[in-house]
């Protein structure tokens, strides 16, 4: 959950790896630190709290060299604290280090070393490693070889950069199970490192990732890579095609902000090229799903974490009315232990925006060992989850930044209805004139998007005003906007710190009626689809009781307008595209609602963008 940036090279490295990590401060916010060489010594700096208190630090006491090593920190062992910051140093000064991930027998670990005469100054499990380090550079191995016997050792999965005074223009990475990405960037004259591409896109789009069970050795004129046995491997090079304006916030004032307004434009990147408008025929080339393996599928499971986990729900609606495939959908922590029944006619979808998130990645791999096909909808280029799958179906939706997923939420149901359109049309399930209406309310959508994103088109500042002080909302939909009604409630809870709950609306009167008073606001999806008539009636019940209704509901729905307190609007279109319209209010409710309330909405208290650890 950590970030991590490296330099080396002729440029001044503090700058360049403060400045990757200031593009990663979303991936953990506890505390910070950055290392680098001079004079033939290492230098460290380290504050707790967020990155600007890490910036006061170096502007009192700069640190300036050709190669250094930086760290945000999201904290599991050891509280957050300068002293559990990283990097961490051996105890002769000589090597540091920085990691994600947790040492799963640290604590052995640690007794032997200390058994050994190693004096530890942290109370982090990352500390042993680079006093592993230690003992084998003493032995005289190169750092590399000292790395890989360390590597070797801890338990659990890692993301890895040291750096020593002994070698002083070499890193050396390493990547073990799934802790995040390890992405090498490639310069002229000088190399990068970081955990996340848009840390240092600014400088390469050329790329190369770490596998499970890699290293790489870094100096400026280039990388070599080897496995943990100490074998050379090949590795190829990936252009990310990403712009770095792209990774940037602009003029808004938060990345969340950014990215919900954005939605009109990636939606269209999202569908380009995939879909001809006038038949309605999808193409999807990369996810490397021919006719004869699409007849074999008699059924699939979604599996995602968070945000993507509403997304598959939704998509579970796409897919089973467009293709007639029966669609489970499971959490990747739950599905990889729960023995799940699924064999080579089951074809396993992974939403993942980041592709790192480590419960999908395992939910993946238990997929994997039973002999399904695997598929993935994925943001992130190169990222884990694209490399394990048969097939991927990419979001095209630019970095994502903001810890509470938005754009990236829409692409993957855009992506879903052109997966369930695709394997709709290979299995004879979707009428031709089907396809073409579902192609023109797509070609449509970008724009019916925009619209709702408008300046004035609904009034979101009034409900922040009504409603920041409130402790509890309640949301509920029905059908393919269900789903929904939870996303809006995660949404909220997420960056507002309001308790919140997403219910069936059917449900309701099973339990949540009970809490209906007029204090709690209750966000209804009311639009005019097949379950209108009941979610009219949801409404009558809520208002009987005293309760307060914010509906999403059609434009021009005078009955709604009439039985509901406030209204937010979406634009008529195809029903399962409606849940991509309906979403758009339910993120911009919460933003307004956290900006009023002050809240951090980009850095969300104890949340991480790319969970990395169980
Ligand atoms: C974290 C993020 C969420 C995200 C979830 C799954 O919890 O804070 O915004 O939805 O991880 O992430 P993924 O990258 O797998 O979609």
């Amino acid at each position: 959950m950590c970030g991590i940036v490296g330099y080396v090279g002729p440029r001044e490295a503090t700058t360049i790896v403060f400045e990757g990590l200031r593009r990663l401060e979303y991936r953990g916010y506890d505390s910070a630190g950055v290392a680098t060489l001079r004079g033939g010594r290492i230098l460290v700096r380290r504050a707790e709290g967020k990155l600007s208190n890490l910036e006061h630090l170096l502007a009192d006491q700069p640190i300036n060299g050709h190669i250094a090593i930086g760290h945000t920190r999201w904290a599991t062992h050891g509280a957050p604290s300068q002293r559990n910051a990283h990097p961490h140093t051996d105890c002769t000064g000589e090597i540091t280090l920085i990691q994600n991930g947790i040492v799963e027998n640290f604590l052995s670990l640690r007794q032997a070393l200390q058994a050994e005469g190693h004096v530890f100054s942290s109370e982090t499990d990352t500390e042993v490693i680079v006093h592993l380090v230690e003992k084998y550079v003493a032995q005289g191995c190169s750092l590399a070889e000292a790395g890989r016997r360390a590597f070797a050792q801890i338990k659990g999965a890692h993301a890895i950069v040291l750096l020593s005074s002994r070698e002083p223009d070499t890193l050396v990475a390493a990547r073990l199970g799934n802790a995040g990405g390890v992405t090498v960037g490639l310069g002229e004259g000088e190399m990068f490192l970081a955990s996340d591409i848009p840390a240092i896109l600014e400088h390469t789009r050329r790329m190369i990732f770490l596998e499970d069970r890699q290293m790489a050795v870094i100096t400026p004129t280039g990388p070599q890579f080897f496995s943990l046995d100490g074998q050379a491997v090949e590795k190829s090079v990936t252009e990310i095609p990403w712009d770095p304006i792209s990774a940037a916030k602009g003029t808004y004032r938060h990345f969340m902000q950014k990215e919900i307004y954005e939605q009109a434009r990636s939606i269209t990147d999202t569908l380009r090229g995939r879909i001809d408008f006038e038949t309605g025929v999808v193409t999807l080339d990369e996810l490397n799903l021919p006719p004869k393996a699409v007849s074999q599928i008699k059924e699939m499971v979604t599996v995602a974490c968070g945000t993507s986990a509403y997304s598959g729900l939704v998509g579970k609606f796409m897919i089973e009315a467009l293709a007639r495939v029966p669609v489970e959908v499971d959490y990747g922590s739950e599905f990889r232990y729960r023995d799940p029944i699924v064999d080579q006619h089951t074809l396993v979808l992974a939403i993942t925006q980041s592709g790192e998130t480590v419960d999908t990645l395992a939910a993946m791999e238990e997929a994997r060992q039973k002999g399904a096909r695997l598929v993935s909808i994925v943001n992130v280029i190169g990222s884990m989850a694209q490399r394990i799958s048969d097939g991927v179906i990419l979001m095209h939706t630019g970095p994502e930044i903001g810890v509470a997923s938005t754009k990236a939420f829409s692409a993957s149901l855009v992506d879903q209805l052109l997966l369930g359109a695709y394997l709709g049309q290979a299995r004879g399930t979707l009428a031709d004139q089907d396809s073409r209406s579902l192609a023109q309310a797509l070609a449509e959508l970008p724009e019916l998007a925009g619209r709702v994103l408008q300046d004035g088109y609904n009034d979101y500042e009034t409900l922040a005003h009504d409603f920041h002080d409130r402790e509890h909302f309640l949301f509920l939909g029905r059908g393919i906007n269900y789903p929904i009604a939870l996303e809006g409630a995660l949404k909220l809870k997420e960056i507002s710190y309001i308790h919140a709950e997403g219910y069936p609306a059917g449900e309701m009167k099973h339990g949540p009626i009970a809490l209906i008073d007029e204090s709690m606001p209750v966000v209804t999806i009311a639009v005019q689809d097949n379950v209108y008539d009941k979610m009219i009636s949801q409404i009558e019940q809520v208002k009987a009781r005293g309760g307060i209704v914010i509906a999403v509901a059609h434009e021009g729905d005078q009955v709604v307008r009439d039985k509901a307190d406030y209204v937010l609007t979406i634009p008529r279109s195809h029903p399962l595209i409606t849940p991509i319209l309906a979403v758009l209010p339910m993120q911009l409710l919460a933003y307004y609602l956290a900006v009023r309330r002050g809240c951090d909405i980009d850095q969300p208290r104890n949340l991480a963008k790319s969970v990395t650890v169980e």
